[in-house]
Order: structure tokens, then C-alpha cells, then sequence
């Protein structure tokens, strides 16, 4: 796999930590609301209970009430009334209400208001309902007979607030932390995997496929991490076709412009051996040893930019075709790194006539400046070029090769990586790679 970073990041931050935070207060509202509401369940109802015996109380009163009106009939009765009014207990209030709906006397506290506010009708028939922030069951006695004009009594007895309600809105609040935290809680447990999704999608933002997601949470994290790593499964193959497509156009195109130049035929190949088995010699890991290999078959690619006349003349070049000649590498460098995955190799191709001192081209960079691999291929190049038969010379020995490479060391030569090639090509194992005559004359037939 080739696909190197890419610095754009087009995804944003899933923001698990903000996801956890609404989650815990919404938790802590609905801890709130919950408890709130069901303790102004629990305190109607209790209210409810209670109208029901003192709703009975109250009708009782009122009965009574009513057996006194006779005296109110007669003159002064206002007085009359008013005494009655005053004689009921304390804490009961009273009013004569009538048929008109004129209060004709009222007595006690909850008795200044007509009307309470109706909230509910018990079954007994008495209203219970608020006034000054208290609840009151009311009950009303109809006069009948000759006493039905005085109209009405109500008579109204508070009920208790239950002892518990002045504790409901801390319970309530408390209550409402506690759910916020389990909120807090079970959401990071169940999307405990969305920071590894993040991680995967953001490495395929920058066309890394191959980090797969964990599959973690609950049931729909863990249905979605599946359907990513298959997605990324998929791009991976796609990727992976891609590029090898894209390298075997490359390395034909290479093997054209090499046969060229009967001289230069397999060139590239030998480059590519040379290359890997010092590679192999540094200890490079498998996919370091694949771009070096890679490398060599392509470091020359840039050669097809080169007019033929230039490429295949026998003779020495002049100055303007040298420079014509200067140019392939950075000719290579745009071909490969047209797709990023291949970048390493462009790295290559641009840098394998770069020298240790800096008196190379095209960028003229000097000692570790210049990329391993193209330091690399760039003794292996050297090391094919001087033993092998060209238009303009004839192939040298192997040991009078390796003695130029030892004397360029320190100038042309990465020192390190020449005295490593140099002794595993004297060592007698490895690939000599030297092209005979017979050779050549056998391609050129
Ligand atoms: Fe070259």
C-alpha cells in the first residue's frame, strides 16, 4: 500500500464529549420534571383524600347553618346571621350567598373571596379548589321551602399541605443529578466506539483504508462500525486496484522508453535487484524493499520527456542535450507523483542524480538531505551504468567498478551505503547483474 497522508482532514469532530453533556442535562431536566410531576401527583391526590372527610364536615356545618336560618327570617337579621356566621369553629369560613348570587354575610379567613378556584368536583359533590394559596373543600346548602329566597351557605375548611411537599423541590433537584449523571454514564458506555469510528473515517480522509473500527456500544454503533469497515474493505480493493493499474502503465511506459536504447534495454531491472538487495542489506522492512524495488524500475521514467535524438545518441552530448537529459528526473517526479500513493517513488525518480556533496541535480541537495532510497538507487544506477556495455563504451570488470564507487564515496556516494554495496558485491553472494556482449548483441538482434 502506497496511499501517504494527505494534510486535508475534511472531517469534522463527531463531539462525543458535547453528545454526553446534552445527554446529562437532558437527564437532569427529565430527573426534574419526573420527580416534580409525580409529587404534585402524590399531593393531589392526598388533597383528595382529605376533601373527602372534610368535605363531610363541611356539609355538616353548613346543615346546621341552615337549621339556624329560621332566626335570621326575623327583624334585625342581619345580626342574627352574622352571630350564627361567628360561631362556626375556627379555621372555617362561611358565607350566605342569594339566589341572585348577592353575599349577604361572610365570616372567616377563606371567606373573603366569592368564588374559589375550581379544580375539581370530589364525588360527594363538594369543590375543592384554591384561594390565598391553600386548597379548601367547599360544601353548599341550598335553603328550602320558605327559607329558598336567603339562597345559599357555603361553608369552606382548609386542607393540609402534606408534610412531605416542602422537601419535593430539592428531592426533585436531587433527583434530576442523579439521572444526569446515569445519562452521562450509559451514553459513554453506548457510544463508547465513536471515537474509533472517528479515527477510521479520518485516516480514509487522508485515503488510509486500512484501520478497521472496533465493534463497541450499543447495537447501532457497533451495526455502524460494520458497515464502515466494509466501506473501507471495499475502498481499500478499489485503492489497491488503482494503483497497481496505475504502476503497470508506469513500468510500461518505462520499458518503452528503455527499448529505446539497445544498450539501456533491462537496465532498470538490474537497478531495481541492486537496489533491493542493499536495501535488504540495511535491514528495510517489507514495504520500504517494495518502493525501492519500484523505484528502480521507474527511477528513469522521465526519460520519455527526452527527444530520441538525445536519448539514443551514440556519441557525447553536447550542452544543450545534456540539459535536456538534466531534465528527466524531474519529468519522472511529475508523472509519479501524479497519484499520491506512489509519492515515494516520485521521491525517487527526482532524486537519483542528486550527489552526497550537492553538486547533483536538479535540486542540488547534499548528505541526508537527498532520500535514502534515491541515495540508494543512485549507487545501484551508477554501479549498472559502469558495468555494462553502452553505445560510447565498453563494460568494465566488476572489482574496477566497485574501486570508482569507493573513490566517489564521500562525494557522489552516500560513504555508509557504498561500503555496505561494495562489500556484499565482493562477498561473491548476491546479483552481479553484468550484461556481457553476447548479451547485448543478442537484444540487439
Ligand atoms: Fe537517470
Amino acid at each position: 500500500m502506497y496511499f501517504r497522508k494527505n494534510s486535508r482532514n475534511p472531517l469534522p469532530s463527531i463531539g462525543l464529549g458535547s453528545i454526553r453533556l446534552r445527554g446529562a442535562c437532558y437527564g437532569f431536566l427529565a430527573g426534574c420534571f419526573l420527580v416534580f410531576g409525580a409529587g404534585k401527583a402524590l399531593e393531589n391526590a392526598d388533597y383528595k383524600k382529605q376533601a373527602r372527610t372534610v368535605g363531610v364536615q363541611a356539609e355538616s356545618l353548613a346543615r346546621e347553618l341552615g337549621r339556624q336560618a329560621v332566626a335570621w327570617m326575623e327583624p334585625a337579621n342581619s345580626e342574627k346571621l352574622q352571630e350564627a356566621l361567628a360561631s362556626i369553629p375556627i379555621g372555617s369560613s362561611a358565607l350566605v350567598v342569594d339566589f341572585q348570587g348577592k353575599v349577604l354575610a361572610r365570616h372567616g379567613t377563606f371567606a373573603e373571596v366569592k368564588n374559589l378556584r375550581r379544580l375539581s368536583v370530589t364525588q360527594s359533590g363538594h369543590i375543592l379548589g384554591s384561594a390565598r394559596r391553600h386548597r379548601l373543600v367547599e360544601a353548599r346548602y341550598r335553603m328550602e321551602g320558605r327559607l329558598a329566597p336567603l339562597g345559599e351557605i357555603w361553608v369552606r375548611e382548609p386542607l393540609q399541605k402534606p408534610a412531605w411537599f416542602g422537601a419535593l423541590v430539592k428531592t426533585a433537584v436531587l433527583s434530576g443529578l442523579l439521572l444526569g449523571f446515569l445519562a452521562w454514564g450509559w451514553l459513554s458506555f453506548s457510544m463508547r466506539g465513536t471515537r474509533a469510528l472517528q479515527r477510521s473515517l479520518a485516516r480514509a480522509g487522508k485515503e488510509e483504508f486500512f484501520l478497521r473500527a472496533p465493534l463497541l456500544g450499543c447495537g447501532e454503533m457497533k451495526a455502524l462500525a460494520q458497515s464502515i469497515n466494509q466501506a473501507m474493505s471495499s475502498l481499500s480493493d478499489s485503492a489497491t486496484r488503482v494503483e497497481h493499474v496505475y504502476v503497470e502503465t508506469a513500468l510500461a511506459l518505462s520499458r518503452t522508453v528503455e527499448a529505446k536504447d539497445r544498450y539501456t534495454s533491462g537496465h532498470s531491472q538490474r537497478v531495481a535487484r541492486h537496489a533491493v538487495e542493499l536495501g535488504e542489506a540495511l535491514g528495510l522492512g517489507t514495504e520500504r524493499l517494495e518502493t525501492l524495488r519500484l523505484g528502480g524500475l521507474l527511477h528513469d521514467i522521465g526519460k520519455v520527456a527526452v527527444p530520441d535524438a538525445v536519448l539514443t545518441k551514440p556519441g557525447a552530448l553536447t550542452d544543450e542535450e545534456y540539459e535536456a537529459m538534466k531534465r528527466h528526473p524531474m519529468a519522472g517526479d511529475r508523472i509519479l507523483s501524479a497519484i499520491p500513493g506512489l509519492r515515494d517513488i516520485a521521491d525517487i525518480a527526482r532524486s537519483h542524480h542528486e550527489k552526497w556533496d550537492g553538486t547533483g541535480y536538479p535540486m542540488g541537495v547534499a548528505g541526508d538531505s537527498i532520500p535514502l532510497e534515491g541515495r540508494i538507487v543512485c549507487i545501484a544506477d551508477a554501479y549498472d551504468a559502469l558495468t555494462t556495455k553502452r553505445s560510447y563504451k565498453s563494460a568494465m570488470e566488476v572489482e574496477l567498478a566497485l574501486q570508482i564507487l569507493e573513490k566517489d564515496a564521500g562525494t557522489h556516494f552516500d560513504p555508509q551505503l557504498v561500503a555496505l554495496f561494495v562489500a556484499g558485491k565482493r562477498s561473491g553472494r548476491g546479483y552481479k547483474g553484468v550484461s556481457s556482449q553476447a548479451d547485448v548483441d543478442q537484444r540487439a538482434a
